[in-house]
Parts: structure tokens; C-alpha cells; sequence
């Protein structure tokens, strides 16, 4: 019997558990792989785990993690049906930027997990992973836009929004975000 997605994404996770390509498993409490539906049509991806996120083991369930819950429920989208993971998938020291040699070491990882969900739509939130797909954008240009891509064979539609972080630091970043959730909603038929 061939392996279900759920056993595929276990196994990246054990690769992740094991990993120490790069420092940060170091100072990290638990690895942060990616939690959700493993047939998601939806994929959220972040930047990286969090205090609340390293201390759980599970991604978005912080302070940002609530801003999403809040922001999912308003286009009515059930946080079971989708798949939520992040660039990097240990936490960087005081929450820091992910350095380019973490992304390199990180990433593979991310694309094997895509490659198991092939899921139609990914939302990328805030700028580390829109330059995943997209390097040379600027996450205030492009924000909310519909991109479609092949990615790796696969067709793929990507929505760029900010990072809820940003959301939660800035009312008119907020504004964007919820606007731009709105038109993701509306994009998906669900309001
Ligand atoms: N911020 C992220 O980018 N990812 C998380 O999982 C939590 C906060």
C-alpha cells in the first residue's frame, strides 16, 4: 500500500526532528514542522516559530497564530482545512530574522512537504515566504495580488499578504490584511 500524505509528512517531520544543518536546534525547545490537513487545498506558510510556537511544537498558536484564527474565521475558512507551517521550522533566537544559509538549509523541507499536499493555493504570510516563490518582490507591492504559477509541475496560486506580526504592530498594516483576507475569501467562493 502506498503511503498516505499523513505518513509522508510524518516522516519530513522525523527529518526535521533530526535536523542540525544549522544552529538553531540548538537553543530551540521542540522542532516546529507544520501542522493541519495533510490533503489541504490551502497552504499558509510563515517565517518561523515563535516563543509560544518553540514551546508547543505547533506553528501559529501565538499571539500572530490568533490574529490568523481571527482573520480565517472572518472569510470562513475552518483552520482543520488547511495546512499551516513556515520557513524555517526552528526558532531563531529572540525571534530574529532567518539568516539566507537557515532558508537554504530550512527550505527543502518546505518543498517536500508542497510537493506531499500539492495543494491548489498557497498564502504566503509576510515577506520570507513570499521571496520564496518570489525573490525579487516587494511584499508592499504585491500583497493580496493573485499570482499563478508552475511550481516544480505544479500549478499553483499564490496570495502574498502581510505577516500577521506586522498586523498586530501596525493599524493600517492590519487594514491590508483584512482587506486582502476579504478578497482571499471572495477568491475562494467561501463570503
Ligand atoms: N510567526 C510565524 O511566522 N510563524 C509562526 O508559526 C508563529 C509566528
Amino acid at each position: 500500500m502506498p503511503a498516505t500524505n499523513e505518513q509522508k509528512l510524518k516522516y519530513i517531520a522525523k527529518l526535521v526532528a533530526e535536523c542540525k544543518n544549522c544552529n538553531l536546534y540548538k537553543n530551540a525547545l521542540n522542532h516546529v514542522p507544520g501542522f493541519g490537513n495533510p490533503n489541504a487545498e490551502i497552504v499558509f506558510i510563515g517565517e518561523a516559530p515563535g516563543a509560544t510556537e518553540d514551546k508547543l511544537g505547533l506553528p501559529f498558536v501565538g499571539n500572530s497564530g490568533k490574529l490568523l484564527d481571527k482573520l480565517l474565521n472572518s472569510i470562513n475558512v475552518p483552520r482543520s482545512d488547511v495546512f499551516i507551517c513556515n520557513i524555517l521550522k526552528h526558532r531563531p533566537p529572540e525571534n530574529r530574522d532567518p539568516l539566507p544559509a537557515e532558508i537554504i538549509y530550512c527550505t527543502p523541507f518546505l518543498k517536500a512537504q508542497l510537493l506531499v499536499i500539492k495543494p491548489k493555493i498557497i498564502i504566503t504570510l509576510g515577506r520570507f515566504a513570499m521571496n520564496y516563490f518570489f525573490p525579487d518582490d516587494r511584499i508592499s507591492s504585491v500583497h493580496g495580488q493573485i499570482k499563478k504559477i508552475i511550481w516544480k509541475e505544479i500549478p499553483l496560486t499564490i496570495i502574498p499578504v502581510y505577516h500577521p506580526s506586522a498586523g498586530l504592530r501596525n493599524g493600517a498594516m492590519l487594514k491590508s490584511l483584512q482587506q486582502d483576507f476579504l478578497n482571499i475569501g471572495k477568491f475562494l467562493g467561501k463570503i
